[in-house]
């Protein structure tokens, strides 16, 4: 009976050392995403306001062309620096490593805010493009920089649970963006709004400094026996079994010695199980795109189907809850179900739902009662959405490359995604307006299939297995 005690003493201190690492990473995940969710939707539903805003700012004689021109540079400029955000990626997150990346990102992101705030006080419009254009550039940083902490630092058992972390926090802070926006919180009071972020972004450059390095991270860049030591009790509790991790990540390693550093960007495309990863990650992310049209788009689409526009802002709002409430459904079963399980039938499940969204909205000119309907699918699109297509399409991509590639891996696929989004979300509405919602089957259903036939031909399951054995 005594080694009876002994074991479940062990488990117990598992559990709660679980635990611990869980809220160490949800705080992180948080630090990080709180600002990009706050600012990826913070600008929808105060519209008008800013409107004020600019038009205060601008001399109080603003014609309805330079409104258009000073909306769409402040809401684009996002794109941009995210687009640029992800080429400094390998420089600070391999060169310098995952925590000096992400002390970097933080600061600036916080000196964005600040910038952001100011461009409201003293009416400087400038400062507010200035502002999203270093925030957006620093959280492409801080978010994979988030990703690689996510992945690397907690034991392979609960992997995919730390993963979701992310995915759960962003949309939860998208839901705390739509939300403080409404004229019921924070949109008529514009310097509250853009300031209730800066607190969040002091504590992200603060909790940074009490985190140590990924061990991977360490172990890859020939780091003191002592401080890969330090590392892996930090993150896998203090009886963690410190050689058998240690050799864990050095066969991955070693399994990719052989090719220099320096032509990593061609090996993408020459090493065949390289370039077939960018193919299934890019595949998977693409089932990702029509989320962000709706995310940004929704209010409109539903009151262009006859839906009363404040009945189309609350609808926007459910639509970002069922996402969370998703994305924490999905972060507990992903680690017991196994990622081809989740992700493949609910990306098919989520094409069916536009097909049938876009069949709605053709039927509501027949009889109005379908727009219901439309709302309906929209809502349990973006669920389904969280529960198994959005965190793991992220992820999915690190957790097939070898560390030595992850960086660069991740900055290849995210571009290439983001360009697609932005190509997608600028034709969307020239379509929408031309053929009607018939523009969702050309832009998202179509391509997503074909994704989708490669993805379920090619993608290996990854649950509970280190690099070298997949
Ligand atoms: C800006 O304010 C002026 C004066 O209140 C108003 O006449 C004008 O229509 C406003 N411009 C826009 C684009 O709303």
């Amino acid at each position: 009976s005594n080694s009876c005690d002994i074991i479940s003493f062990n488990s117990r201190m598992t559990i709660l050392h679980t635990i611990r690492l869980i809220a160490i990473l949800f705080c992180l995940a948080m630090a990080v995403n709180w600002q990009y969710g706050f600012s990826s939707t913070y600008l929808n539903t105060p519209v008008d306001q800013f409107k004020a805003y600019l038009n205060e700012s601008l001399g109080g004689d603003m014609s309805e062309g330079t409104y258009d021109l000073w909306w769409d540079l402040i809401q684009n400029i996002w794109f941009v620096g995210f687009f640029v955000g992800i080429f400094l990626n390998p420089a600070l997150n391999n060169r310098l490593g995952r925590r000096y990346g992400m002390m970097i990102a933080n600061s600036c992101i916080l000196l964005a805010a600040v910038l952001q705030w100011l461009a409201i006080i003293l009416h400087q419009p400038v400062l507010i493009i200035i502002g999203r254009a270093i925030a957006s550039t620093f959280t492409a940083i801080a978010f994979e920089s988030l990703i690689l902490y996510l992945q690397e630092s907690p034991p392979t058992h609960i992997r995919g649970t730390a993963s979701f972390m992310s995915e759960i926090t962003f949309a939860l802070f998208c839901v705390e963006g739509t939300m403080l926006g409404t004229d019921e919180l924070l949109g008529n009071n514009l310097p509250w709004l853009t300031a209730s972020v800066i607190p969040i972004c002091v504590f992200s450059v603060v909790i940074i400094f009490f985190l140590p390095e990924t061990s991977k991270y360490l172990i890859s860049t020939g780091a003191d026996r002592a401080v890969i030591e330090h590392s892996v009790r930090f993150f896998h509790g203090p009886h963690a079994d410190i050689p058998a991790i240690l050799k864990e990540t050095e066969m991955e390693l070693t399994a990719e010695s052989h090719s220099s550093t320096w032509s990593s960007v061609l090996d993408l495309v020459r090493i065949p199980h390289l370039r077939k990863t960018l193919f299934i990650s890019v595949c998977c992310l693409q089932n990702c795109v029509a989320l962000w049209t709706f995310i940004y788009n929704s209010a409109l689409f539903f009151e262009d189907i006859n839906i009363d526009s404040g009945i189309a802002k609350w609808a926007a709002t459910a639509l970002c809850v069922s996402y969370f409430v998703g994305t924490v459904i999905g972060g507990s079963v992903v680690d017991r179900w196994g990622r081809r399980t989740i992700l493949l039938p609910f990306s098919y499940i989520n094409v069916v739902l536009l097909v049938l969204f876009t069949a709605f909205t053709q039927l509501q000119k027949v009889e109005d009662f379908f727009k219901y309907l439309a709302v309906v699918t929209i809502v349990l699109y973006s669920g389904f959405y969280g529960l198994g297509v959005g965190a793991i399409s992220w992820f999915i991509s690190s957790e097939l490359t070898p560390i030595k590639y992850r960086s660069l891996m991740q900055s290849a696929c995210y571009s290439i995604n983001t360009v697609t989004v932005v190509i997608c979300t600028f034709t969307v509405l020239p379509f929408y307006f031309w053929i009607g919602s018939y523009a969702f089957l050309i832009l998202y259903c179509i391509p997503t299939i074909l994704a989708l036939i490669y993805v379920t031909r090619n993608l290996p399951e990854t649950k509970g297995r280190e690099i070298h054995d997949i």
